[in-house]
């Protein structure tokens, strides 16, 4: 029996998703509910040595099969390892980012096979599905202002032309659009605060916290 909830956050980079997924454990936690945060690639040993030779910019040469083969098997590490025992424990689990990221990146964006693409996670997953998903959604000029002014070096998918982070996120807006129940869009433009206060806000609601008990 799976008693605890899977939570999904998506967006291009520089979005502020690792911000907000720590903010939020740390709400969840003062309202004594347990929670578990993971991002991927990665999140594990296992996936976190596969997440350094995805994002390794030297390895140009990395096909697109092996990328989302990859991928995929830090995903089905995660699943095992960590999602899957949290759920079990009755874990509200923050992810940042899930299959989505795939279908986008791998499926969408570079005009792949998008059922090849579905067809080797539901494999990585067991068929594991998100509860929510909060999309961050963001232009990709923004983006890339947001990235520069960290500072860091582009990683192997941030190398990939505007053309293809275009299409990252017009398939998000997409998926989104084709699934209202689950996905919740969000401004990322807005503040740290007030996006967090959107997420915060919706998420309450949809775990039915008592607002009442909120002490902010
Ligand atoms: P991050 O910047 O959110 O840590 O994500 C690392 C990079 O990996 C980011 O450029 C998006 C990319 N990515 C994919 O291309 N496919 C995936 O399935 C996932 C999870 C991430």
């Amino acid at each position: 029996m799976l008693n605890g909830w899977l939570i999904t956050f998506e967006g291009p980079e520089g979005g502020g998703k690792s911000t907000q997924v720590q903010r939020l454990a740390a709400y969840l936690r003062s309202m004594n509910l347990p929670c578990t945060l993971l991002r991927e690639p990665g999140g594990t040993p296992i996936g976190d040595r596969i997440r350094q030779i995805l994002l390794d910019p030297t390895l140009r040469e990395m096909t697109q099969r092996t990328e989302i083969l990859l991928y995929a098997a830090s995903r089905a590490q995660l699943v095992e390892e960590r999602i899957l025992p949290a759920l079990k424990r009755g874990d509200v689990v923050l992810c940042d980012r899930f299959v989505d990221s795939s279908l986008v990146y791998q499926g969408y964006a570079p005009e792949w096979d998008l059922d090849e693409v579905k067809a080797i996670n539901r494999i990585a997953t067991g068929g594991l599905r998100p509860h929510r998903t909060y999309l961050l959604d963001l232009p990709v000029d923004e983006s890339e202002r947001r990235l520069k002014k960290r500072g860091k070096l582009a990683d192997r998918i941030e190398q990939k032309g505007q053309g293809y982070h275009e299409r990252v996120r017009e398939g998000f807006l997409r998926l989104a659009a084709a699934d209202p129940q689950r996905y919740v869009v969000v401004d990322a433009t807005d503040s740290e605060d007030r996006v967090f206060e959107r997420i915060r806000a919706d998420l309450a609601a949809f775990l039915g916290i008592e607002e009442k008990e909120v002490d902010r």
